[in-house]
């Protein structure tokens, strides 16, 4: 049946008119009628959020607790002077006692190193793990130590090893997603499986760094002493923070920006594949190789920091692209290397780390102790289907406009056919500061190979993706 057009419009509209004053007038009395009950002070507290938007969070507002010893610390300074900025930054790096003949003037403001801190007496506590070493309990202290500094305005404590570096920008960026008046436990656990089987999947891993919000460390510093003496037992100092926190009923957030690096060898698939998270932390830097070849593994990291001066959200995240006239699948990970296949590959193979490191353990006995805790796929065994390298050499900028170049990574010899991207020597990366003022939600970036490469040179540049742009061979 067919109502005519004007009457059906009428019956329809003096409906919902009456429907609609009745729930708006039924929404008034509620909200009054709850304002009533709950009294306007808990009201406002409904939209907290806006209040701590209100200043963004800096590094200014961080605490760096780092744990060292008097045998290390003159070795690994180095490391930290990498990435500590000592007008802007407060903490202390906390050592068992001065190293003798110690160059460093200790609390100089004038040096490029955080302040010196002699560790509390921890006699007092049992430590019976067999052959583990009782600093871990000194280690642990440190959370209440730092704490105990007294410093002011602080939003949150780091703490890492004297072999964590960070990249302040990145740990910034990542912490301010998280409200720091809130309770929050925020870091990673390992790359082994077996490590996070013995030690907890849900424990942040020390020597990755870990961060803890202000009100949480206030009040697990009050109560840490008495956690310590039900944890004799535990193995390592991460393992009594941990424990600590759970009683207090705090369990982990997991960032994957934070890395652990429980790996040896040549950690290029690690880094070339990193998740699309800002690269927070790498630790164990002396125990895998030297991530650019030929260099120390301390030169190796100041090399990448000429990188992180530039675009620091970008370093090392990926992005695809595909030549379709040769048919290569490229990829870029930001400041540290391009790799290019002679072939096509689909984006989901192309992502997962490329195995090119070993486990931990030495002792390969144990199968469990070389299962990752992410997707692999391992390197070609014919190593002409293996990418061409090419390592980040240098970065500038001009205008808005970040210029990064990468030369290819000299390689055992595959004898390269004519269209082979062997013939390749440089790569120029063209890219905008990558500014991720939503890093809740990142999106991987788009590319092109652009027609001004020629001869041994490519050159790409970096663009964010068009709204419904996919990442494939056309
Ligand atoms: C260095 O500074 C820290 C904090 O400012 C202080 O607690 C510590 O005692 C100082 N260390 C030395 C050796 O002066
Ligand atoms: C910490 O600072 C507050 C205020 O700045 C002060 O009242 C308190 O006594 C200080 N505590 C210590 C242990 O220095
Ligand atoms: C690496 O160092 C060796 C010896 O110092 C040198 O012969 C070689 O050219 C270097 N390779 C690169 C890629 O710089
Ligand atoms: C670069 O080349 C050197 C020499 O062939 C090799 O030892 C190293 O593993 C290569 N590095 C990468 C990341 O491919
Ligand atoms: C390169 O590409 C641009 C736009 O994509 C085009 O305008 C230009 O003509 C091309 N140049 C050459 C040499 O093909």
């Amino acid at each position: 049946m067919k109502y005519p057009h004007s009457l059906n419009k009428t019956l329809i509209s003096s409906k919902f008119l009456r429907f609609f004053l009745i729930s708006s007038l039924v929404f008034i009395i509620y909200l009054l009628f709850s304002l009533y009950m709950v009294g306007p002070s808990k009201v406002i507290n409904v939209s907290p959020s806006l209040l701590y938007l209100s200043e963004p969070t800096s590094i200014e507002h961080v605490v760096f607790g780092i744990a060292s010893n008097k045998d290390s610390w003159p070795k690994r300074k180095d490391y930290v002077k990498l990435w500590w900025k000592p007008h802007r930054m407060r903490g202390c790096v906390f050592l068992d006692s001065m190293p003798q003949n110690s160059d460093a003037t200790m609390n100089d403001t004038e040096s490029s190193l955080p302040p010196t801190c002699i560790s509390g007496d921890t006699s007092r506590f049992r430590y019976t793990w067999r052959g583990g070493l009782r600093s871990a309990i000194r280690v642990a202290r440190v959370v209440s130590e730092t704490v105990a500094l007294n410093h002011s305005d602080v939003r949150w404590f780091v703490f890492g090893d004297d072999d964590t570096v960070f990249f302040p920008d990145n740990l910034v960026k990542t912490l301010s997603k998280y409200d720091h008046r809130l309770w929050h436990y925020i870091g990673t656990n390992s790359e082994i499986y077996k490590q996070n089987r013995l030690f907890s999947f849900e424990m942040g891993f020390g020597g990755a760094g870990f961060a803890i919000s202000y009100p949480l460390a206030k009040v697990l510093s009050k109560v840490f002493d008495s956690c310590l003496e039900r944890y004799p037992h535990l193995y390592g100092s991460d393992g009594r923070i941990y424990a600590c926190l759970a009683e207090l009923g705090i369990s982990l957030t997991h960032e994957p920006g934070f890395h652990q690096l429980d790996l040896r060898g040549d950690i290029f698939g690690l880094l070339a594949s990193h998740p699309l998270r800002p690269l927070v932390s790498l630790h164990h830097v002396d125990h895998a190789d030297p991530i650019f070849p030929n260099m120390t593994a301390y030169k190796a990291y100041e090399h990448l920091f000429k990188a992180v001066n530039f675009d620091s959200n970008r370093l090392l995240q990926q992005t695809v692209c595909y030549d379709r006239w040769f048919m290569w699948t490229i990829s870029v990970s930001w400041g540290y290397a391009v790799q290019i296949y002679g072939y096509h590959m689909y984006l989901p193979d192309a992502l997962p780390v490329q195995l090119t490191f070993r486990q931990w353990d030495k002792n390969r006995e144990n199968p469990l102790a070389s299962v990752y805790t992410f997707n692999i796929r391992e390197v070609h065994v014919n190593k002409c289907r293996r990418p061409t390298i090419f390592l980040m050499d240098s970065v500038s900028s001009s205008g808005d406009q970040i210029k990064s170049i990468y030369k290819r990574n000299l390689s055992e010899d595959c004898v390269p056919h004519r269209d082979s991207p062997w013939r390749l020597e440089e790569i120029r990366v063209f890219s905008k500061k990558l500014d991720l003022d939503i890093p809740q939600a990142p999106r991987r970036h788009c590319c092109d190979v652009l027609n001004s490469s020629a001869g041994a040179v490519m050159e790409i540049t970096l663009r964010e993706c068009a709204e419904d742009e996919l990442i494939y061979m056309h």
